[in-house]
């Protein structure tokens, strides 16, 4: 079987999008139509824009008076960071054991009167936020359904994040919708907060600017990730791109702290935080709009990508963690185990071959002291490993991937040097 060079992640937005996307993208009535477009898409009339998903979530937890969060004990930290900015306490709920996402059974113990339910899709794999919401609903709590990694998924037809009483689409870079950063909240539940309250809860004061930098670093991600040059140029000077920072004697900066936020300790925003700061501007809704017009083409091949390595693992020791009823189309990356071995030595044996495994969130977001109540969370972080999931990846290469993936499990002796390879190329969730 031939080799297969594949970075983590290629721009669900090419070139020539991004260039072409300067025209008209300057005009404030793109803003409109992104807003008439997710109205459709969603069936709710009320669409507001924030600087990011953290930054939606955080200005949806400043309008509520409820001073407590559930949410999942494993799931991306900016998330945590956002509720601490809110200053609310957090109360973490385990995973479902042997899942990537909390489920209503997780949540149960947790939703007291008066709480608010923070609830992900994990990597876009739909957890059963109706019965959590049914749950809120008999329990007088709130649910901010997070669908940032989940867009255009579905359950039981009905798309997430409008099954909450407000949900949370992002436009960040490595999510299926890129346009730099960005997110859009809708409001399902206008009985909890209303929309203009909302609009005013800021989390520090921001403004727009064309994002004249970041269209620059998609530029050279996209030319960065062409087959050839990616072969060639970019795979053999990525390790440099560990050594930088070390050779600078720059330091990365720290994790957020991860005890939970009282109001004397709440992390600041800098002004220099696009995350926090940046409103969304006329072109990145521009892209976001044309991203929307061949978004049945692009969950199409994720379907098709989902299928190909759900087949693939079947009847291997590799654990998948779809349910069933999954649906495929709205997921953003598709995470394996390899039980009972230890990752770590299962990443290195795959560096050898060239293939570079993702993982994400190393460690659960609770205090080291709280890890014993959350056991599943702990194993989910000890095991998960992410392939790549975009529409510019082909299913033949997806089907080497794994093929690749299952003998490096199987332990199967390196015959060439010519390996596949899989990279992480940016953020990613
Ligand atoms: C589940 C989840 N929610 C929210 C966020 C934050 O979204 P954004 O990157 O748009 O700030 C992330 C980030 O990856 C995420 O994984």
């Amino acid at each position: 079987m031939s080799a297969a060079v594949v970075p983590f992640n290629r721009l669900e937005t090419g070139i020539g999008e991004l260039l072409a996307s300067l025209v008209g993208g300057r005009r404030d009535d793109r803003l409109h139509a992104l807003r008439m477009a997710f109205e459709r898409l969603t069936g709710c009339d009320q669409v507001l824009f924030a600087p990011s998903g953290q930054c939606a979530i955080a200005r949806i937890l400043l309008a509520l008076p409820q001073p407590e969060v559930v949410m999942p004990a494993f799931m991306c930290f900016q998330v945590k960071r956002a509720v601490e900015i809110a200053r609310k306490r957090i109360i973490y709920v385990d995973l479902a054991k042997h899942g990537v996402n909390a489920t209503s059974a997780e949540y149960d113990s947790a939703a007291k009167p008066g709480r608010i339910l923070l609830v992900p899709h994990v990597f876009g794999i739909p957890t059963d936020i109706e019965r959590i919401c049914e749950l809120a609903k008999r329990r007088g709590c709130v649910v901010i359904e997070d669908a940032v990694p989940a867009f255009g998924g579905r359950r039981n037809g009905r798309l997430l994040g409008t099954f909450g009483d407000f949900g949370v689409f992002s436009f960040q870079q490595s999510k299926r919708l890129p346009a730099f950063r960005g997110a859009a909240i809708i409001v399902n539940n206008p009985g909890v907060t209303d929309i203009a309250t909302l609009d005013a809860s800021r989390v520090v004061p921001s403004h727009r600017a064309l994002p004249l930098r970041e269209l620059l670093m998609a530029l050279a991600h996209n030319v960065a990730t062409i087959p050839w040059i990616y072969r060639n140029l970019t795979l053999p000077l990525l390790p440099l791109r560990e050594l930088l920072p070390k050779l600078s004697g720059r330091r990365l900066p720290p994790r957020p702290d991860s005890r939970p936020a009282t109001s004397e300790d709440a992390p600041q925003v800098r002004a220099s935080n696009r995350e926090y700061t940046r409103e969304i501007h006329p072109y990145q809704a521009e892209l976001v709009l044309r991203l929307l017009g061949r978004f049945e083409r692009i969950q199409a091949q994720i379907a098709c990508l989902t299928t190909a390595y759900a087949t693939a693992f079947r009847d291997t020791p590799i654990a998948t963690f779809l349910p069933a009823d999954c649906d495929p189309g709205g997921l953003m990356r598709f995470p394996i185990a390899f039980r009972g071995k230890d990752r770590a030595a299962v990443v290195a044996a795959a560096r050898q071959r060239g293939v570079y495994l993702k993982v994400m969130w190393n460690r659960p977001l609770p205090d080291a002291v709280d890890l014993s109540r959350v056991p599943n969370a702990v194993q989910a972080a000890q095991d998960l490993v992410l392939l790549p999931l975009y529409s510019r990846l082909s299913v033949q290469t997806a089907e080497r991937l794994a093929q690749s993936v299952i003998e490096i499990e199987r332990g199967v002796p390196l015959k060439s040097r010519a390996a596949e390879t899989c990279l992480d190329s940016g953020r990613a969730a």
